[in-house]
């Protein structure tokens, strides 16, 4: 066989290399050399696509209006924008331990239950420890087949001889293509390893899942060196410490970003929560200062979640300041505006904040809840139960209007909330949601009047 030629690339600049460098001598980059193939050769199955390339006007241009397999996992369809799309690489990021197996090995299962073949590649674990894990989650199925391999060729002949409706590589880290040095998990294996993938996928119309493990120090390359190439990016999140987890979608080219999936780990593998709002304000406590439920908008979907807030005199010379589930530096923002717009002094106090339940919550539109959590706690004044804040807060301290007030306001409404605080420039397209007192408000100030 001949062997190809391989060079080092800057990932930062591109200077080429015929070694491994610890330091790019051009840009004086660290650590940024990967390997990667030249192909002078017709080697490799990037010529395996051909591409006609000629223009063509846009209105000639037929749209194949990709048949869309369903899971049957409705909170994976929504994720992706309405099930799978023929041809499509997604790939699934995730700290190790968090489930990504199972919830591929159910979807799989699934998927063979409805007639179709699918193809699990597995580099991680052997064919007995899947079938232990099927076992478990209860997935027998003559159409769903286990391959256990990590050869990047002997994975792309075994998918051309199988021909599956959907494959899974789990995970993309421990693919390795015999023409290049690197080890497995390096920047240049992973990434020549999905390219031909999803090449792959795309020339046979079959969509691939590819696995990817999230490292905190990041020594192995991580999924983010692949999300350009993908069409999806969906993420796990909420620690291994929690019962639920969240697939979220970061990128989808066939679907709306942002739209989250909750699943609860069981015995039986990854149990999907329809209805997640009741799920995260379940263990709520009633009647106490600190805490506060803000309708948030995740995707499409509007999601109450409960954020709460402990905030007590310090012993530091500098005061901590803890924020989990919202940005840390909107929080200082939020703490700076209270102290010198509405008088509560709190520079002299510890502050966390906590949304609870693990979730993540990042848009603007929750700024009023964590500044009417925080007012509670440091005034020692619990909010009403059944009342929802939510806006966004400038620096002088005036509510500025978000997104998709009514969705968010009538998910509160279905749930037994009667009250709403809300940006005076939002109440307007709120008159028709039935059983519910709106309280229009521009400032901070208005805020507190009315919450205590
Ligand atoms: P796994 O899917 O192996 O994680 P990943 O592929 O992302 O590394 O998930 C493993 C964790 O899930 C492990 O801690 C055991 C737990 N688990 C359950 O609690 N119930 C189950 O039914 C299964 C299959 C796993
Ligand atoms: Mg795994």
């Amino acid at each position: 066989m001949k062997k190809n030629k391989t060079s080092f690339f800057c990932q930062h600049c591109g200077y080429m290399s015929p070694k491994w460098l610890g330091k790019c001598p051009s840009c004086n980059g660290w650590n940024c050399f990967a390997e990667e193939l030249i192909s002078d050769t017709d080697s490799g199955s990037r010529t395996e696509m051909k591409f006609d390339g000629k223009p063509l006007p846009i209105e000639d241009i037929s749209v194949e209006e990709g048949k869309r397999t369903i899971t049957g996992i409705a909170e994976i369809d929504r994720v992706l924008g309405g099930g799978i799309v023929g041809g499509s690489a997604i790939l699934i990021g995730g700290e190790p331990g968090i489930g990504k197996s199972t919830l591929m090995l159910q979807m799989m299962h699934n998927l063979a239950e409805q007639g179709l073949k699918v193809l699990y590649v597995s580099g991680e674990e052997s064919a007995s420890q899947i079938k232990m894990r099927s076992g478990r989650i209860g997935a027998a199925s003559k159409d769903l087949l286990v391959l256990v391999e990590i050869s990047l060729e002997k994975i792309l002949e075994q998918i051309k001889a199988v021909s599956p409706a959907i494959v899974v590589i789990d995970s993309i880290q421990t693919v390795y293509s015999g023409e290049l040095m690197s080890a497995p998990g390096s920047v240049g294996q992973v990434r020549e390893a999905s390219s031909r993938l999803i090449l792959f996928s795309k020339k046979y119309g079959i969509p691939v899942f590819l696995v990817g493990h999230v490292t905190k120090d990041g020594s192995i390359a991580g999924p983010k060196v692949l999300e350009h190439m993908v069409d999806t990016v969906l993420y796990f999140e909420g620690g291994s410490a929690h019962a639920y987890r969240i697939i979220r979608s970061i990128k989808n080219r066939f679907g709306p970003t942002n739209e989250i999936g909750v699943f609860e780990m069981q015995d039986k593998g990854l149990k999907e929560v329809p209805n997640p709002s009741t799920f995260f304000l379940a263990e709520r406590p009633q009647n106490v200062a600190g805490s506060v439920v803000v309708p948030s908008l995740e995707g499409t979907r509007p999601i109450l979640v409960e954020i709460q807030a402990l905030v007590s005199a310090t012993n530091l010379g500098m005061p901590r300041r803890t924020a989990i589930g919202v940005d840390h530096n909107r929080v200082s923002l939020l703490v700076a505006v209270l102290d010198k717009i509405c008088g509560l002094h709190l520079s002299g106090s510890d502050i966390f904040i906590n949304v609870a339940g693990g979730v993540r919550v990042e848009e603007p539109a929750v700024d009023l809840g964590v500044v009417a959590a925080m007012a509670s706690s440091f005034l020692d004044k619990p909010i009403d139960a059944r009342t929802v804040v939510l806006g966004e807060v400038g620096l002088a301290g005036e509510v500025r209007a978000i997104s998709q007030m009514d969705v968010r306001i009538r998910e509160a409404a279905r749930l037994g909330f009667n009250r709403c605080l809300v940006p005076r420039t939002n109440a307007a397209s709120l008159e028709k949601v039935a059983k519910m007192e709106v309280c229009k408000i521009v400032s901070l100030k208005e805020l507190l009047e009315n919450l205590f």
